[in-house]
């Protein structure tokens, strides 16, 4: 129905940015908004996407164009999943439940966080396929706890997240003394009995707890026993050296996830999209190559897939929506990137993810824009 009334509902990822950014308070918005140091490495998540144009194809003959595609033997409704990011209870009274129940509700995997604000078995009834994020506990005893109710829970594959040996130093949660509201906490993350691991390096108390209890010793034979633990298959989250991703194939990886943990780890590291190439070249379709950092519009998921990407995953985005409008705004969220990819497939030609290849790229020049 065509209206003379001015939309109220967010139009775009940005614009719900805006509106959560207006909703939370401040300490809130710095934990989802922030990432480590000069926060470098957001800017270079979003530029990254911008040194590229699309070149279209015409006369295709297209009726329609679908966004679906599958991940690990998984069909999705389309190549973007919800990735790993904790608390969401801070952003909505429903947290994680309204989550998983809007990524089920559109047709794509729910990824829990290690860092979840309610038990991993509450939330894996109310999901559809869903992954389990996983850091690795210095007491392997937990891990391994951790690893048998996820998989008890019906979780599809573990998601080893390989860059935080200990947390990025994010100034803003500092500056906003960061810390859990009562009756908010990470429902799955042990702390550790009389913190026998304090580090002089964290700077809040949420970062004093992860770096008590992560294991920084982890190293690639690790996989091994991890691998020793169920039978679910394992991506590895954090790989930004091609040289690491031949190895996680070594080690038995079965999908990679290249990702700079949104620029909230090593601070200047280099944006995803531009190091996914290399990575992607690497693998040479060994196995299935993942991306997030930055993605907020259906061109962004375009490149990404022309780049080589199967999916890509939205981490902030997602607390954006639930901010707005619990499970409803995480379903629109995941909806407005779902008819972008759809309308954009259709003006460049394509049918759909799989067509994406690299002859839809040009790189944009500064000086001389194409
Ligand atoms: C994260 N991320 C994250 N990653 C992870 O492996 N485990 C986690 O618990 C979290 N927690 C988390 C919290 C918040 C508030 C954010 C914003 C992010 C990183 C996340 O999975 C993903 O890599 C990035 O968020 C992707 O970048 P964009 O989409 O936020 O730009």
């Amino acid at each position: 129905m065509v209206t003379s009334e001015p939309a109220t509902a967010p139009l775009n990822l940005h614009e719900y940015e805006v509106a959560a950014h207006a909703l939370l308070p401040p300490m809130v918005w710095n934990y989802v908004a922030g990432g480590s140091g000069d926060e470098a490495t957001p800017r270079a998540n979003r530029a990254a996407f911008d040194r590229w144009r699309l070149v279209p194809r015409v006369l295709r003959g297209l009726a329609e164009v679908s966004t679906a595609t599958a991940v690990l033997g998984q069909e999705i409704a389309l190549p973007v999943i919800v990735a790993p990011s904790g608390r969401h209870r801070l952003f909505h009274e429903e947290g994680e439940r309204a989550t998983a129940r809007a990524a089920n509700a559109i047709g794509t995997i729910y990824t829990m966080s290690t860092a979840a604000t309610l038990a991993l078995e509450d939330i894996a009834t109310e999901a559809g396929p869903w992954w389990f994020q996983l850091y690795i506990y210095r007491d392997r005893g937990i891990t391994r706890a951790l690893v048998e109710r996820a998989a008890a829970s019906g979780a599809f594959a573990l998601v080893l997240t390989v860059d935080t040996p200990m947390r990025g130093r994010r100034e803003g949660e500092e500056r906003t003394r960061f810390a859990m509201p009562p009756g908010v906490m990470t429902a799955n993350l042990t702390p550790p009995a009389g913190d026998p691991h304090p580090s002089a390096a964290s700077t809040t108390e949420v970062a004093a707890e992860v770096n008590a209890v992560f294991d920084p010793t982890l190293r690639w034979d690790d996989l091994d026993w991890l691998a020793s633990l169920s039978p679910l298959p394992i991506l590895l989250k954090g790989i930004l050296h091609p040289h690491d991703a031949g190895r996680a194939i070594e080690y038995g990886a079965r999908a990679i996830l290249v990702s700079n943990h949104g620029g909230r780890q090593l601070d200047s590291a280099v944006g995803s999209l531009n190091a996914l190439p290399a990575v992607v070249e690497a693998v040479d379709n060994r196995v299935e190559v993942l991306v997030d950092g930055g993605v907020r519009r259906g061109t962004d998921v375009l490149k990404a897939l022309a780049l080589g990407a199967r999916a890509v995953l939205i981490g902030r985005p997602i607390h954006w929506g639930l901010a707005v409008g619990g499970e409803e705004g995480v379903r629109h969220v995941l909806e407005l990137l779902r008819e972008e990819l759809a309308r954009d497939l259709m003006l460049c030609g394509l049918a759909g993810p799989e067509e994406a290849s690299r002859s839809l790229l040009i790189v944009a020049n500064a000086r001389n824009e194409v």
